[in-house]
């Protein structure tokens, strides 16, 4: 499919004369789900416009625009195409692109004990962290993801860790880096000596004009925080007043807390820099008050709090403080769109199961494609405090997704929104830009050293792998105590897809080299 692009006649260019330099593209004639920020919800425009100058979104228009285009504007014709906003990933590792497809069944308790980074930190060398961050977030922007909370938890040393946030810088995405303090006794690399390493990396500022900006990400809130290395790593977040402060959050039986109450209790959560709680499976009601009345949020990862098991038995009851994540993009989808499909539809079981427990048929359905696809960008924009990502919108950054409306899947829409959120695929995704720049377009990644990239990636995948399939890990079995609380391991039961006496739980097809 090609874009049909022109430059415009003599008689537009004129105005806007501050901006002799500037670069604009008026995306001209599609379906624009644009967001009116007076009423907070989208607002569909059809044959409609976007203009974009620089890094930003500067005129959305029914019809053609109302003012003259700056000289030199490009014009993409979207007759036929969906435009939107890209998708905010506020949890996600973009580090591990080379244990892709290893694990296909893991649980969590085999995640820590196998791919965490607490054992694979000698495995991967500073280019090894460079190469499989850079595919995994181009990876990300392929599936119309512009912005990426990356819970950088790659900071096994300073030459991976500069790695990580340079693949980062170069990949053109918007990416929240968040350095991870941690306890790393795999690689001798202790707490202070990663305090220093962060304070290289942020008074060296090598991301600032980037689209990358620096945050921080924490494991150790509680329960039994060391109060004293609380406040050395909150210091440094107010200090380099950092974009944004993660953690992993599992509360209930896996006791890994991390909770808003923990947060709080330490002095916080009432930030003014943004904290997201990955997961936050079992959260409490009184961890979603604070969550409230502190405006900060989670990240519900749909898909892998299924995968590992996490499971998200309040997350529903919570989508007011609530953006969607990825977490593991080597164990199943990249792309937030399947995030938000399967919230969607898990969301609507879980509710409509209430009813029939209740011995009644549901009468109408619990949530709304609109409301997955406002989850998916602008609540992900409102994770990380900032009004102007996650929506089309006048002033917004041009972090844009063009959708190919004539695609087999797609033909016949009628409502945008459902289109993307139930019928769309990362296939269909024509053009993606993050801050008015092409990242990918017609359909491919729009980097000229991106198949030089590939291969260097899959070099060091291969490598990884042959490590990872060979290494026999002994892993915690069903009755062994669970390490963080007074619980044990328990085994599940499995299902059997074979007629009559069955082989039981099926092959992993992992190629051992022998
Ligand atoms: C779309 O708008 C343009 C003017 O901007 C107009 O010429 C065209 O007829 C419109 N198309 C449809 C299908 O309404
Ligand atoms: C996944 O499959 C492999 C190979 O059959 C097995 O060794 C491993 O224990 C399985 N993991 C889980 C969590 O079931
Ligand atoms: C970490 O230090 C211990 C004790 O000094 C040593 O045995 C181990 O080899 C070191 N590990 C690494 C990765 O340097
Ligand atoms: C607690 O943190 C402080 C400051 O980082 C550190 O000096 C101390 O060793 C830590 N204590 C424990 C028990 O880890
Ligand atoms: C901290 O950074 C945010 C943007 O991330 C900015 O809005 C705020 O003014 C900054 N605060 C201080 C104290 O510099
Ligand atoms: C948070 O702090 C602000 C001032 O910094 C204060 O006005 C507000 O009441 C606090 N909110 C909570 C829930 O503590
Ligand atoms: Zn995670």
């Amino acid at each position: 499919m090609k874009f049909a692009s022109m430059h415009l006649p003599l008689i537009f260019s004129v105005a806007f004369p501050g901006l002799a330099a500037a670069s604009s593209i008026l995306f001209s004639g599609g379906t624009v789900i644009g967001f009116d920020s007076a009423t907070e919800s989208l607002d569909v425009i059809r044959n409609g416009s976007v203009l974009v100058t620089n890094d930003r979104i500067v005129g959305v228009y029914s019809r053609a625009p109302s003012t003259a285009l700056p000289k030199g504007t490009e014009i993409i014709d979207i007759t036929d195409k969906i435009i939107s906003t890209g998708f905010v990933d506020t949890h996600k590792h973009g580090w591990q692109t080379a244990f892709k497809t290893l694990g296909s069944n893991t649980s969590l308790v085999e995640y820590f004990g196998r791919y965490g980074q607490f054992v694979t930190g000698t495995i991967f060398t500073a280019d090894d962290v460079y190469i499989g961050q850079l595919a995994g977030i181009y990876e990300a922007l392929n599936g119309g993801v512009t912005t990426i909370l990356d819970h950088a938890h790659h900071t096994w040393g300073t030459a991976q860790s500069n790695a990580g946030l340079k693949a980062s810088i170069d990949s053109g995405a918007r990416v929240f880096w968040s350095y991870a303090f941690a306890h790393l006794t795999n690689v001798n690399y202790t707490v202070e000596q990663q305090v220093s390493d962060f304070r290289d990396i942020a008074k060296a500022a090598s991301f600032k004009g980037t689209a990358t900006s620096l945050g921080i990400a924490y494991d150790s809130f509680g329960p039994n925080p060391n109060v004293s290395e609380v406040d050395v790593v909150m210091g440094l977040a107010k200090e380099f007043n950092v974009s944004v402060i993660t953690t992993h959050s599992l509360q209930g039986p896996w006791g890994f807390d991390n909770s808003p109450e923990d947060v709080n209790n330490l002095g916080f959560l009432n930030n003014s820099i943004p904290i997201v709680f990955s997961h936050a499976s079992f959260l409490t009601n009184a961890g979603a008050s604070l969550l409230r009345a502190t405006n900060q949020y989670i990240s519900i990862t749909a898909e892998s709090e299924m995968h590992y098991g996490h499971t998200h038995p309040h997350s529903h009851l919570i989508q007011d403080q609530a953006s969607l994540g990825i977490d593991t993009h080597f164990t199943f989808s990249s792309d937030i769109l399947t995030q938000a499909r399967l919230w969607l539809q898990v969301t609507r079981r879980l509710l409509y199961a209430e009813v029939l427990a209740r011995w009644e048929v549901p009468a109408n359905s619990p949530m709304s494609a609109d409301q997955a696809f406002l989850l998916a960008t602008r609540h992900g924009g409102l994770a990380l405090r900032r009004g102007d990502i996650g929506v089309l919108a006048v002033g917004a950054k041009a972090d844009l997704v063009v959708w190919d409306g004539t695609s087999p899947a797609l033909l016949g829409w009628n409502d945008p929104v459902a289109a993307i959120i139930l019928h769309a695929s990362v296939g269909d995704i024509e053009h993606v830009l993050v801050d008015g720049k092409f990242k990918k377009r017609d359909f491919k990644i729009a980097e000229r050293t991106y198949p030089d990239i590939k291969k260097r990636f899959l070099k060091s995948a291969k490598r990884i792998q042959k490590v990872m399939v060979d290494t026999v890990t002994p892993l915690p079995r069903a009755g062994d105590p669970w390490p963080y609380n007074e619980l044990n391991i328990g085994e599940t039961n499995t299902v059997d897809t074979l007629r009559g006496k069955g082989k039981g739980y099926g092959e992993l097809f992992l190629d051992t080299g022998k």
